[in-house]
């Protein structure tokens, strides 16, 4: 059954290949000062750089740049970043970038003004923000976390080895998001097929869980299937735009709160996902994706009716003559086959895990009970195991 919820998502979302030109009437509700925060320099390579330094100077913005933001960005880089705020007094942070620069703009957007620290105060004890909130607007180029259109916000703090996820409320979210799948052709094949397990996973997070008949289940299957057939035509051709801008929305509706609305929720991949990459620094997604088959199986048993559902609705498996539990394991072989297929990472001893690890990482996993199982340390070990 539908539990209660309020659904409302504030972000203006302008999507397109001439969703740029929209930034111009954005940029006039908010004051002169412009944060430009951005990575490691793709954004300039595609030459998107140019075109929003030009435009922000044509609507007379004063610019303080913050580049550099890396890949799970760390909590160092978000007091840097707190300081070039606040010292300047800026009036919007415009982040330009992936999910890992739009994370750190909102880190940044409720830090700069704490009083206490950020870390302790939001990411530890998850406080409501109580403090001024400076706006955000986001022009994304890599599509995968749906921060674009929600108040996640994930930091890692490499001395504790903690990779924390945090979720805002609306006032957190971006004022804004520019998507133009254009911008996305010149992402590298690994990070765009782990952009695209990201979104999977978002997805199944969000499916396993609960035994209702929800409504937001038949949207999550739908939103699946069209992701296993454009990631399919994207792998082989990375410039079939129909696909590349398919992808991108489906990341944006996996995660933006309205399939999870009404039902329970696992995130337990997430979790050890997120362990594993304070220890190693690996891709978010390819975390995600080493781990999911081997945990998945594991659960299979306890939420045997889901899985089954999963593999008629999801992989077209035909149920006839078979056991319920034959169908649920024949839809996960099918899983793990695609995802051979597009060429993810499929154990955790690729992503730099070693056995020395798996105690520290089993300790720094948050254990939640949405899902079909609640998970002791020891359990996750094992799962660990079964993913080297
Ligand atoms: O730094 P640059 O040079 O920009 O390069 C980036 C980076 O190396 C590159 N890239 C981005 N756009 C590109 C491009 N390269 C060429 N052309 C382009 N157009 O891609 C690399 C990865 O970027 P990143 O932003 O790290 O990727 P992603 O969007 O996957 O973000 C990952 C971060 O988001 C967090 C993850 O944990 C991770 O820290 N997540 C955020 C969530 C949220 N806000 O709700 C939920 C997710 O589950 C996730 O945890
Ligand atoms: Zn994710």
């Amino acid at each position: 059954m539908l539990g209660n919820f309020v659904y409302y998502n504030p972000t203006k979302l302008y999507f397109g290949q001439d969703s740029l030109k929209y930034l111009n009437d954005e940029l006039k509700n908010y004051g002169k000062k412009v944060m430009l925060v951005y990575g490691k320099g793709s954004i300039k390579k595609i030459g998107l750089y140019d075109e929003v330094v030009k435009i922000l100077k044509d609507n007379g913005k004063e610019i303080f740049e913050d580049p550099g933001v890396m890949p799970n960005p760390t909590l160092e880089k978000v007091y840097d970043g707190c300081r070039i705020a606040r010292e300047n007094n800026v009036d919007l942070i415009l982040a330009v970038g992936g999910g890992s620069v739009c994370d750190y703009s909102k880190a940044v957007s409720v830090s700069a003004y704490c009083e206490e620290d950020p870390w302790e105060k939001y990411y530890i004890r998850m406080e409501e923000v109580n403090n001024k909130i400076i706006p955000i607007g986001c022009i994304l180029t890599m599509t995968g976390t749906g921060s674009e259109m929600n108040g996640g916000s994930v930091i890692t703090n490499t001395e504790t080895k903690q990779k924390i996820g945090r979720v805002f409320g609306p006032e957190v979210f971006p004022k804004f998001s520019i998507l133009n799948p254009l911008y996305t052709y010149s992402v590298p094949k690994y990070q765009m097929v782990a952009g695209i397990f990201d979104i999977m996973s978002h997805l199944l997070e969000q499916y396993f869980s609960g035994e209702d008949d929800n409504t937001t289940d038949y949207i999550i299957e739908g939103l699946l299937r069209s992701l296993i057939h454009s990631s399919k035509v994207a792998v082989k051709n990375p410039e079939d735009y129909e696909a590349r801008s398919n992808i991108m929305w489906t990341a944006t509706w996996a995660l933006n709160t309205l399939v999870a609305k009404g039902k329970t929720e696992d995130w337990m991949v997430h979790m050890i996902g997120h362990a594993i990459s304070a220890y190693t620094d690996a891709t978010h997604g390819m975390t995600l994706a080493a781990v999911s088959i081997p945990y998945y199986r594991y659960i299979m048993p306890y939420g045997l009716k889901k899985f089954k559902r999963y593999a008629i609705n999801v992989w077209n498996v035909n149920p006839e003559g078979k056991t319920d539990e034959e169908i649920a394991k024949e839809g996960l072989d099918r899983m793990e086959e695609y995802m051979r297929e597009i060429g993810l990472v499929m154990n955790i001893r690729d992503l730099g895990v070693t056995e020395d690890m798996f105690e520290g990482i089993a300790k720094s996993t948050f254990i939640l009970d949405g899902g079909y199982k609640v998970l002791s340390r020891e359990e996750i070990i094992k799962i660990l195991k079964d993913c080297m």
